[in-house]
């Protein structure tokens, strides 16, 4: 759940707004719907918080971008909600393109990055904003930046939903986050456990049961 500290992350300015809003312990949770309490055990961000903070992030893209050629390039599968609602936030003019990359296949621990689907859109020369849901290990956006400069854009930033700093493995940052959260296997929110969980309007904790094998 969102700390009481992180309510009014406007409060201290611009800079504050770049700041992710810190989720606290799984103690602090909220949870479950009645459906999902099997299968999860709280609900770590709520609609309502992702709402908010959407709209903050877009308010912040927006300054930052104002007045550019904005092309916004999403990862696929995971910011399907979250590119969705980002992006009607956003009232400037925008092409938008996928790359598609996959790195956890069924389980858990990060394999080998697949690219399954190449860009199309010509961003040489534009400003690109490069959507993700999760910054991790960091690997993904590691490649995926590295592919994206060879492209000659005029620059890139990088807006994720989340990101789990504990974990992180590589040289890999965002301008722009959401909310930093613990080391939980998190679900909900365009975010999968085996292609589930996806179409869930807020960040869920998997219960370890359902991941864990052996
Ligand atoms: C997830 C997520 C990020 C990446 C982050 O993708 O969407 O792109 O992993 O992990 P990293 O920082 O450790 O590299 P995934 O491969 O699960 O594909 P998906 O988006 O289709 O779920």
């Amino acid at each position: 759940m969102v700390g009481p500290t992180d309510r009014r992350p406007y409060a201290a300015g611009r800079r504050a707004l770049k700041r992710p809003v810190r989720c606290g312990p799984m103690s602090r949770c909220a949870p479950a719907p009645a459906r999902w309490r099997s299968e999860l055990s709280g609900v770590l961000i709520t609609r309502p918080q992702i709402a908010a903070r959407v709209r903050q992030l877009a308010g912040a893209i927006e300054h930052d971008f104002a007045g550019r050629d904005l092309a916004v390039v999403s990862l696929l599968s995971g910011t399907v909600l979250f590119l969705a609602d980002l992006i009607r936030n956003l009232s400037l003019p925008l092409r938008l393109d996928f790359i598609g990359v996959s790195s956890y296949g069924a389980g858990t621990e990060a394999g080998e990055l697949v690219f399954t689907k190449e860009l199309r859109l010509d961003v040489r020369g534009r400003d690109v904003l490069l959507v993700d849901d999760i910054l991790d290990t960091g690997r993904t956006l590691q490649r995926v930046l590295a592919k994206l400069r060879k492209l000659e854009p005029r620059r890139i930033k990088v807006c994720v939903l989340l990101e789990k700093k504990a974990r992180r493995a590589a040289n890999a940052r965002a301008d722009y986050v959401g909310f930093s959260i613990p080391d939980l296997f998190v679900v909900g929110y365009g975010l999968d456990f085996a292609e589930r969980y996806r179409n869930l309007p807020f960040v869920g904790v998997l219960r370890p049961e359902y991941y864990q094998v052996g």
